[in-house]
């Protein structure tokens, strides 16, 4: 599928972000960040589903991370134990996984061709960090490199309320071209369960991705009105 170049312009000087053209989906190469923020469940879902649309998938958990994980899903696994199976439950020959503090790990480098990377969810800590391009760990250090490199970088923040610096930093980096999906799930399609309201939100994070999938439903205008 091929990407037009974003043309962006903002208060801070104008930004050209030359999406690289993207490869057919089972050639494409994806990097997943998975951060401290809440709602890893999103994350999981999606290392559940996308590794049989594309080619790889590289994946880096941070400390905080794998906190969450405990904190939210009961799930105790340190990083160098971290598997498919043991996320997911499902196995996946094209899924690797690196150390956050494995500064010198391939995804570091963007002489490694990806198509593009997704932070899934992404703390306030680390949408600072790439917003002021001050990498303290492997997901930031790979985020920043989508950006020099000029690949597609998608982001989904999560924290309530935002602060001024949120606002201010999720700001910056969408002028820069970064996608920004919240993780605000909606209502419209009548949700009956949150793995409901998961799958309509991970669709809509595939979408963002540029990766077809039939995750979730898709807005149909109501015949009637009640
Ligand atoms: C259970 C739990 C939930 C958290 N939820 C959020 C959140 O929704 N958003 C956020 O920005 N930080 C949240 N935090 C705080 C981050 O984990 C913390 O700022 C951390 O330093 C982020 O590091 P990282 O960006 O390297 O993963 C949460 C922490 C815990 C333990």
């Amino acid at each position: 599928m091929a990407q037009r170049p974003l043309h962006l312009s903002g208060t801070r000087g104008s930004a050209v972000i030359a999406l690289s053209t993207m490869a057919s989906t089972s050639e494409q190469v994806w990097v997943v960040g998975v951060t401290g923020a809440s709602g890893v469940r999103y994350a999981t879902r999606l290392l559940e589903v996308l590794p049989p649309l594309v080619k790889e998938v590289h994946v880096v958990f941070s400390d905080a991370a794998l906190r969450v994980l405990h904190d939210e899903e009961d799930v105790s696994i340190n990083p160098s134990n971290l598997t498919i199976e043991r996320l997911t439950g499902k196995s996946a020959s094209n899924v690797t996984f690196y150390n956050p503090r494995d500064i010198g790990a391939r995804i570091a480098s963007g002489s490694m061709l990806t198509t593009g990377m997704v932070v899934i969810p992404c703390s306030m800590a680390t949408l600072g960090a790439i917003a002021h391009g001050i990498p303290s760990h492997l997901v930031h250090r790979a985020a920043d490199v989508h950006m020099k490199e000029g690949r597609r970088l998608v982001l989904v923040p999560r924290e309530t309320p935002l602060s001024p610096i949120h606002l201010e930093n999720l700001l910056t980096l969408s002028r820069y071209g970064v996608r920004i999906v919240p993780a605000m799930p909606g209502f419209y399609h009548k949700p009956k369960s949150v793995d409901d309201m998961i799958d309509q939100f991970v669709m809509k994070v595939l979408d963002s991705m540029g990766v077809p999938n039939s995750l979730g439903s898709r807005w149909k205008e109501p015949t009637e009105i009640e």
